[in-house]
């Protein structure tokens, strides 16, 4: 949600900063005013009045008043459309900058729910991932965060440091649709365009002209960035989110109290940084869909693409063997059930190919243009990371293939155009760049900086080397890089040691073929970390653990009790891929209500997941 406070509060920073932003909106066209009046229309509707006090009063001075608060003080107030019944709304005032507390404030936007069942163990925070996701929705005793840890901690859902609604919020684009308009058509949108006939010599001649785009590009938004965030953009990073972390566990349970945790993905990097970071006061943690710390803090985000698709072509093998047993009634892409998966490969590589040489003409989307190879398997890959999306994407692949391009074009604009879906919260701006480019080291002198001819090199590497459909695919959905251009440095990064003991063993999960988060990547860190932590398996494709009676039975233990299982316990998945619409989803027929309830929660979180404009 672009609320109040985030706008308000931004427009306050402008006033003071001299930003150009606020300047730049008056030369908005009529379409931009009427996109945002009807956005803004819908919050002010859903927010009743949402001012910071608790009624609920609209009152436009109280930012002012918030923001000269002292670190520590709480805002109350209506909590918005994206989080769950029964939590409470409030903003945290923190230091912007823990070495300096000259620089002002920050104030974390949170929702939180409270333990259900004494004994209440704590506090727990949470993070979907990203950079760049909000966390409020996860909060509250219905959701699946409850389920998975159990009754016993109140849960605090919170926006990170320039994402969602806390304050300073990244905000580079002077709208929504000037990012859109920046984004169309381009490499960023449409992926790189690639053959699948890797001994192609002219293909290296186009990737690199795509690469110049690309980095012309992050060139430009980061002189963006510079223009219209200045100095507050210095406070994103991941160490400072952990200070967050720990400044807010302090206030909400006490000094030295245990710091207890549950994320995935971009998650599990937070909390590599939390755990290391503050060793001594890790309490009950939980991590999902493992990304490699070591990495992410100590190389930038072209050296991490070889390493996140180790496992890539795994999944895109379980994809086919799905769908070739389902059949084309269920999956489009096979001709007959049991249709050999190699066969259905083919085709579609053939398919890739010909739009290779010959984009394929869409005039009817929401927004006319042309599909490319590269826009293609930047979907593919996405599509990937979850097999609740297999059945659609089976569809609009296979309409594709005979021609139309309607919905897959649709769906491209949708996930790579940069317009954000109504709530604002999600993938908005470039609050993930604000984010890794503060964690990963910039290059240090002007002959480290990679150029398109090298960027290229890497990218075919990794394409011949480690997957052959996706290698180049994997920069397009996770959109790190370009950091030699960031224009600013944070007050602290954080590079490990990664393999301090902690006061409490943590548990990590890792599913057998993640496309993005490879157990690789659990494995590093949970030998990183010997005694202090254990490593849970599940034997299934996709990113973050799909509904599984075992995970959930596992984490709720080990919440509640402290319990871990066995070093590499594996779990089963309990979904089918590929469900026959009206009939069962599930692979057992007989589960008792609890179970049952326990898997549709982890559903719901999963769906709603993937079906927001959310990104790994
Ligand atoms: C702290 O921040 C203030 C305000 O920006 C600045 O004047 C001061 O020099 C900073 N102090 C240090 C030690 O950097
Ligand atoms: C791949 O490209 C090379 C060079 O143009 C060509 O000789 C070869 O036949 C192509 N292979 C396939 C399978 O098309
Ligand atoms: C193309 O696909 C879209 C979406 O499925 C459909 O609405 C449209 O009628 C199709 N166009 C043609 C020419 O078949
Ligand atoms: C922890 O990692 C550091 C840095 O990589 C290394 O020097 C140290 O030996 C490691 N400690 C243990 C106990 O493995
Ligand atoms: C880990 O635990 C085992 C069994 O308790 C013990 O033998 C071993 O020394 C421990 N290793 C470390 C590094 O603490
Ligand atoms: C935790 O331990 C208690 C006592 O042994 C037991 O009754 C309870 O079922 C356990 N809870 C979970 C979630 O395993």
């Amino acid at each position: 949600m672009a609320s109040k406070l985030g706008s308000d509060a931004l427009q306050l920073l402008q006033n003071k900063g001299g930003s150009p932003l606020s300047k730049s909106r008056k030369f908005a066209t009529c379409s931009i005013l009427l996109l945002l009046s009807l956005v803004l229309g819908l919050l002010y509707t859903n927010f009743g009045v949402g001012g910071f006090n608790s009624n609920g009063r609209v009152d436009p001075g109280p930012k002012v008043a918030m923001l000269e608060a002292p670190a520590g003080t709480i805002f109350w107030y209506k909590c918005g459309p994206d989080t769950r019944r029964g939590v409470e709304c409030g903003s945290v005032i923190v230091p912007l900058d823990y070495f300096n507390v000259s620089k002002g404030k920050s104030a974390i936007a949170f929702a939180r729910s409270k333990a259900a069942k004494s004994p209440r163990k704590g506090t727990l925070f949470l993070n979907p991932g990203g950079p760049g996701a909000s966390a409020r929705l996860m909060a509250g005793d219905d959701g699946y965060a409850a389920s998975i840890v159990g009754p016993h901690y109140d849960l605090i859902g919170f926006d990170p440091r320039g994402i969602g609604e806390t304050f300073p919020k990244v905000q580079c684009f002077p709208d929504p649709l000037g990012r859109e308009i920046f984004v169309s058509d381009t490499v960023f949108e449409q992926g790189f365009t690639v053959s699948s006939n890797l001994s192609d010599p002219a293909m290296r001649e186009r990737v690199i002209t795509q690469q110049r785009e690309w980095l012309a590009m992050k060139k430009t938004q980061a002189e963006l960035c510079a223009a219209n965030m200045g100095d507050s953009l210095r406070y994103m990073g991941t160490a400072t989110v952990v200070r967050d972390i720990e400044f807010m566990t302090r206030l909400f349970d006490g000094e030295d109290a245990p710091i207890n945790y549950w994320g995935g993905s971009y998650g599990s990097i937070l909390c590599a940084y939390l755990v290391n970071m503050f060793p001594d006061r890790v309490g009950r943690v939980g991590i999902d869909a493992i990304a490699n710390p070591v990495l992410w803090a100590g190389k930038p985000s072209h050296f991490w693409h070889r390493d996140s698709v180790a496992y890539t072509e795994d999944t895109y093998q379980i994809f086919l063997n799905s769908c070739s047993q389902a059949g084309p009634d269920l999956c489009a892409l096979a001709k007959f059930a049991g249709e050999n998966p190699g066969k259905i490969e083919r085709r579609i590589d053939q398919f890739l190919d010909k739009l290779y040489d010959e984009p394929l003409s869409v005039p009817h989307a929401r927004r006319p243009g042309v599909l490319t190879a590269g826009g293609v398997r930047a979907l593919m890959f996405i599509h990937l990371l979850s097999q609740y999306y297999w059945p659609s994407f089976s569809k609009m692949l296979s309409e594709a293939m005979s021609g139309n391009g309607t919905l897959i074009l649709n769906k491209l604009l949708l996930l790579y155009s940069g317009l954000p879906l109504p709530d604002l919260s999600y993938g908005s701006d470039l609050s993930r760049l604000a984010v890794t480019c503060l964690d990963s080291p910039p290059p240090e002198t002007e002959a480290d900086y990679p150029n398109a001819q090298e960027l290229a090199d890497i990218g075919l590497g990794t394409l011949k080397d480690v997957s052959r459909h996706f290698g180049m695919s994997v920069s397009i959905s996770e959109p790190d890089g370009g950091c030699q251009f960031w224009p600013v440095r944070g007050p602290e990064r954080f590079v490990g040691p990664w393999n301090h003991t902690l006061r409490n063993p943590i548990l990590i999960v890792s599913n057998i073929a993640d496309p993005v988060t490879p157990i690789a990547s659990g494995r590093l860190l949970n030998s990183l970390l010997a005694n202090s932590s254990r490593l849970l398996i599940v034997n299934a494709p996709g990113h973050g653990s799909p509904p599984s009676r075992c995970v959930t039975r596992i984490h709720r233990e080990y919440f509640t009790n402290g319990t871990l299982p066995p070093n590499e316990f594996v779990c089963e998945p309990d979904e089918l891929p590929f469900p026959k619409p009206g009939e069962a989803i599930w692979k057992s027929t007989s589960m008792s209500d609890d179970d049952l309830h326990d898997l549709e929660v982890a559903r719901e979180f999963r769906n709603y997941m993937f079906e927001m404009k959310f990104q790994h």
